[in-house]
């Protein structure tokens, strides 16, 4: 069965190495049949949660009215969430963060979301610069109870087009194709 995909691209950079990481695993999702949702958080309006409990309240309405509005409209439709970062200091961007922390709106109305994915470029040749960052994603996953449909890394990329030709690329086309 097809499912509707939400992916968070939290680079600032347009067509830096997350987004065309990023669009390789749409066109695999796509290609399989399911439905992709892409939102370039980076660069859109969302400030952090500031814990006024008002989505308590309120059916799990966020009382902030910024771009975050129209992420809970796919949100609230989607099967399965992919979250696609760079890694900044050993962790998602601050702005894809922001928009994590906004989904605690979930706790007062649940999303249908069971399941995610993980996309992480990096510009270390070490792979332990990403570990905090996979940790982060497993730890979010087990607590939201959602199944992990596959984590893509990419190291060693700074400039942006640096992923192009590199094997991430394929293995981000396979994992969306292997979406049902
Ligand atoms: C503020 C900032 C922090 C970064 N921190 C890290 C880091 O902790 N580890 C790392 O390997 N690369 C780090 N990088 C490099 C980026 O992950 C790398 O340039 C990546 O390719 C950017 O992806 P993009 O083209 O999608 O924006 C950092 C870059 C910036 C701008």
């Amino acid at each position: 069965m097809s499912k509707k995909i939400v992916l968070l691209n939290g680079s600032p950079r347009k067509n830096g190495n997350t987004e065309i990481l990023a669009d390789v695993f749409i066109q695999g999702a796509e290609a399989s049949g399911n439905t992709v949702t892409k939102f370039n958080v980076g660069r859109m309006k969302v400030t952090g949660c500031t814990d006024c409990k008002y989505c308590f309240t309120h059916l799990g309405e966020c009382a902030k009215k910024d771009d975050m509005q129209e992420i809970y409209k796919a949100l609230y439709d989607a099967d399965l969430l992919v979250l696609a970062s760079p890694v900044y200091w050993h962790g998602m961007t601050a702005q894809l963060k922001s928009v994590i922390d906004r989904m605690n709106v979930s706790t007062a109305k649940p999303m249908p979301i069971t399941d995610a994915a993980l996309l992480a470029v990096y510009g270390d040749t070490d792979t332990e610069a990403v570990e905090a960052t996979i940790s982060h994603y497993k730890a979010i996953i087990k607590y939201m109870g959602w199944r992990d449909c596959g984590i893509v890394t990419q190291s060693e990329v700074m400039e942006k087009g640096d992923i192009s030709g590199l094997s991430s690329l394929a293995a981000a086309k396979d994992l969306g194709n292997g979406i049902q």
